[in-house]
């Protein structure tokens, strides 16, 4: 794919609120100079906002401030003006009901703030999971050029000479507490040692994997994804993006010039290689209906289907993403799809050259940290999408973070008719479950919880966590975790909130999970399906007034990115009248 850069000079977006000498051009000017800053500067030069997902209240991106900063000189030294603002920060660790629920709300956040402002470019400062999605759908649906920076992840966890992955430690910590392998108070020291340095998830959770995502689609410089928060490294990258960016300005390289169907291909098999997040599925999903790319469920399967799962880290595997920068990050794992025949080479990144340009010389400097693709860690990596009576719409498992001898299986449905019913009764040793059954929840879905919740990777019984069990097949309409692990199947849509066939099972009925033939299956006569959906009446609330409200009685299924209807698309930076 070849990009032809517009001429320099020209007049700029910018121009039509700093440019000229009307009443409202002095006006925009005026306030400005109220920060200190010269006249010179509003010549017609390119202004880049640097849009701030900082928060203290989202602890994965306080640092994102000083990042600001540093994108800044790299701005000033090119030649541009920096406009940092602040944008709705979408915090995994803190924000309820889910973070998922306000991606949407942050994405029109970033949309309108870029629209209404007078920018030319910006540069998107994200970390935390949803903030890097709902940055990129915000500047999609604009299209005027934008970049992303990643806050970068954590440093390794380390307790008692053992590696302690964000997330995936607390998962199996918790179940060890209710298996009795460890004590209650070994698990409170831990709670330290997990979180050790500013910066994301330290695992190949969904943060990580989003940042992956968006250098993958050429949306960051390459290299930006792995460099740890607090690398001095991570500072030069914020720097050069500042550089960047002004000369994506003068270039015109905007988001529909990069994010092609061909680019959201690569980041698929991208995300197979590195084993990340089933939410990779529905944000880039939701990415692509802003840029108007027809990307479906299907490509997920079509183009993940034999990528080999090559980054060995959890939760999949065993290290952290310092590791990971150490042995070479993303660029390694891009040029060896490239070198499998397995990526678009042409695809055109923030360089303004194709992504292949990008790799092609990058060497891996730690084998077992990336492996090769002779010896990976699963060939099969990609996300495995399953169809059948009880997902007609799809559904979602994770192959690398789950058990072999549960891909294929039959089982006693046990079903929990929402969160709540399910924290009630697990814990209970009357409850009639035990390995070989399938653990179901509804009402887990956009509109059903609402919002989402990363609950679908449901704690097992601690009966059966006794037994030295570590897995059984679980079911629902929610997300995981990107840190999380097990045969999790996801996202099962329709969801139950919205009448799909989840929201009908029963406990005592079978299901079957076939992976390898993508199926998953409701064992009951047809008829009796169609009798029990015919019954069927909602029993969740529609929330009453607010964003949830708007969330509930707009959000969009799963399947198609959980966009809400309304936000579906670009539309453009053309903004309406003077304000004056
Ligand atoms: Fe923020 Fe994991 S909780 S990146």
């Amino acid at each position: 794919m070849t990009f032809t850069p517009a001429k320099w000079p020209r007049t700029l977006r910018s121009q039509t609120w700093f440019g000229g000498t009307s009443k409202d051009n002095i006006y925009y000017r005026s306030w400005m100079k109220n920060q200190g800053l010269p006249a010179d500067l509003f010549d017609g030069r390119p202004v880049i906002g640097i849009c701030n997902t900082w928060s203290q209240m989202t602890p994965c991106n306080a640092h994102l401030r000083d990042l600001a900063e540093r994108v800044a000189h790299g701005i000033y030294e090119a030649g541009g003006l920096p406009l940092e603002f602040p944008v709705f920060s979408t915090g995994e660790s803190a924000l309820r009901p889910t973070a998922m629920m306000f991606r949407n709300l942050a994405a029109m956040d970033v949309e309108e703030a870029i629209r209404g402002n007078p920018m030319d470019g910006v540069v998107l400062l994200a970390g935390c999971d949803k903030t890097t999605p709902a940055c990129l759908m915000g500047a999609a649906s604009v299209d005027i050029p934008a970049i992303v920076v990643s806050g970068g992840p954590m440093l390794n966890g380390w307790f008692r000479g053992e590696r302690v992955g964000s997330g995936t430690a607390l998962w199996q910590m918790s179940e060890a507490v209710k298996a009795g392998t460890i004590s209650n108070a070994d698990f409170l020291e831990a709670e330290a040692a997990m979180s050790r340095s500013p910066g994301s998830c330290n695992t190949m959770g969904t943060a990580s994997t989003m940042a992956s995502m968006a250098e993958a689609l050429g949306m960051a410089l390459s290299g930006n994804a792995a460099i740890p928060a607090v690398d001095s490294r991570r500072r030069v990258m914020a720097h050069l993006t500042g550089r960047r960016i002004v000369d994506m300005v003068k270039d015109d390289l905007k988001p529909s010039d990069i994010l092609k169907k061909t680019a959201f291909e690569n980041a698929i098999r991208v995300n197979g290689a590195i084993g990340g997040s089933t939410n990779a599925v529905i944000h880039l999903l939701a990415i692509a209906g802003r840029v108007g790319v027809d990307l479906t469920l299907d490509d997920w399967d079509r183009c993940g289907r034999d990528i080999p799962t090559i980054v060995n880290l959890m939760p999949s595997g065993k290290y952290l993403m310092e590791e990971f920068f150490y042995a070479g990050g993303l660029p390694v794992v891009i040029k060896a799809l490239g070198d499998a025949d397995k990526l678009d080479k042409s695809a055109l990144t923030v360089s303004g050259g194709p992504i292949w340009d990008e790799v092609k010389d990058v060497r891996n400097w730690n084998e077992d940290v990336i492996r090769p693709v002779s010896n990976a860690l699963t060939d099969h990596g990609g996300i495995a999408v399953l169809r059948g009576n009880l997902a007609p719409g799809g559904a979602v498992l994770k192959p690398s973070a789950a058990s072999e001898h549960l891909m294929v299986h039959r089982g006693r449905a046990v079903v929990f008719e929402d969160i709540d019913d399910y924290k009630a009764r697990i814990n209970d040793e009357a409850l009639d479950i035990d390995e070989t059954c399938v653990m179901v929840m509804k009402n887990c879905g956009p509109r059903g919880y609402p919002g989402m919740a990363e609950v679908g990777n449901m704690g097992l019984p601690p009966k059966v966590l006794r037994k030295g069990i570590t897995d059984m097949v679980r079911i629902s309409d929610a997300r995981m975790s990107g840190t999380a692990y097990g045969t999790v199947v996801l996202h099962t849509s329709p969801e139950a909130a919205r009448g799909g066939p989840l929201a009908v099972v029963k406990t005592g009925d079978m299901i079957e999970l076939d992976v390898p033939n993508r199926r998953i299956h409701l064992d009951i006569p047809d008829a009796e399906l169609a009798a029990r959906l015919a019954a069927w009446t909602t029993n969740t609330a529609r929330p009453s007034g607010g964003w949830a409200q708007l969330y509930h009685d707009h959000v969009q299924g799963a399947d198609t990115g959980a966009d809400m209807d309304f936000l579906i698309g670009c539309r453009g930076n053309a903004v309406g009248r003077d304000s004056h």
